[in-house]
């Protein structure tokens, strides 16, 4: 059987890990070339290796506008075309509060979560109108819908992705060209453990802590993975989601829904319980009241 991205080319940035890696295996599985830009060029050569000619590597850091428009170009020089781009490279960024905040931490942020998005679908543009259209899926976040889910530059770049989806599909829909956004949850990937803050040897703890508190953190009671957004982003890069454009969607296990109260059946118990605490302790004091 024919997988669903059979003769379809696409670029995938921070193809090397977490989100991006487990997206190239399942594009690739589904039939695709596919051209990975990151800047981990170790990991890149090995993932190139294991595909055997349907993966590629290329180095590209995605807040350097020269290595985006040659990484766009190189997937159509080498694969013939290119019809899908997943926007999805990033970090934690500055992690500073908005009361600390350094223009140049703000700036090198909203390059890496929010340029690189614009920029990269810019260099791709040609290549997909060549075609007669194709799919853009960039990667946002949860963070960008709510408080509490990410630093404040990262959050800020966050929701703009979100909008900045929505003004390309507007504009690019004449082309046949689609955009549309991932709103990830809490997926476990090393984004949550950069070298330069975590020692090595502790990640693995960090993660498996995170694993652990993941199925409170929201109704789908287990932590997010790679594939889960895989999926995702599988659905819109291929014909199935022909008639959808400028959309966000969330794939986060419920976290948005709304407060723990609303899907944990234990705290809604505990919650009760009190409730009826509170009560009898009122109705004592009231009797002892009427007594005296
Ligand atoms: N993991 C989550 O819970 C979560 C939630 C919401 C959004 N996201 C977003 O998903 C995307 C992927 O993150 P992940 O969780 O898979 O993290 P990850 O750390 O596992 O992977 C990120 C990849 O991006 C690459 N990268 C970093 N900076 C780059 C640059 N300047 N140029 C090119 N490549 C670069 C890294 O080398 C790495 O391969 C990011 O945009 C992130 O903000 C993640």
């Amino acid at each position: 059987m024919a997988g669903r991205l059979q003769g379809k080319v696409a670029v995938i940035t921070g193809g090397c890990s977490g989100i991006g890696l487990g997206t190239v295996e399942r594009f690739a599985a589904e039939g695709a070339k596919v051209l990975v830009g990151d800047v981990d060029e170790a990991a890149g050569g090995r993932l190139a290796e294991r595909f055997d000619g349907a993966v590629a590597f290329r180095r590209c850091d995605v807040t350097e506008e020269a290595d985006l428009a040659g990484l766009m170009d190189a997937a159509a020089e080498r694969f013939g075309g290119l019809d899908v781009v997943f926007n999805n490279a990033g970090a934690g960024g500055a992690r500073e509060t908005l009361a600390e905040m350094t223009g140049e931490a703000w700036d090198r942020t909203q390059a890496l979560l929010l340029r690189s998005v614009a920029l990269g679908m810019r260099y791709a543009i040609p290549h997909l109108k060549r075609r007669g259209g194709g799919s853009i899926i960039n990667t946002a976040s949860i963070a960008g819908m709510q408080a509490g889910a990410g630093p404040i530059a990262y959050s800020t770049a966050k929701a703009a992705v979100i909008h900045l989806t929505r003004l390309a599909a507007a504009e690019l829909g004449r082309d046949g060209i689609r955009v549309n956004a991932i709103c990830p949850g809490l997926i476990l990937t090393n984004i949550f453990t950069p070298a330069d803050m975590i020692p090595p040897g502790m990640a693995d703890m960090v993660k498996a802590s995170m694993a652990q508190t993941a199925p409170d953190a929201q109704p789908i009671a287990r932590a997010g993975q790679p594939a889960d957004i895989a999926s995702a982003a599988l659905f819109f890069a291929s014909d199935e989601s022909a008639f959808v454009t400028g959309v966000h969607m969330l794939v986060d296990g419920g976290m948005f829904t709304g407060p723990r109260q609303a899907w944990d059946p234990e705290m809604r118990a505990e919650r009760q319980r009190l409730m009826e605490e509170r009560r009898a302790a009122f109705e004592a004091a009231q009797a002892e009241g009427l007594a005296d």
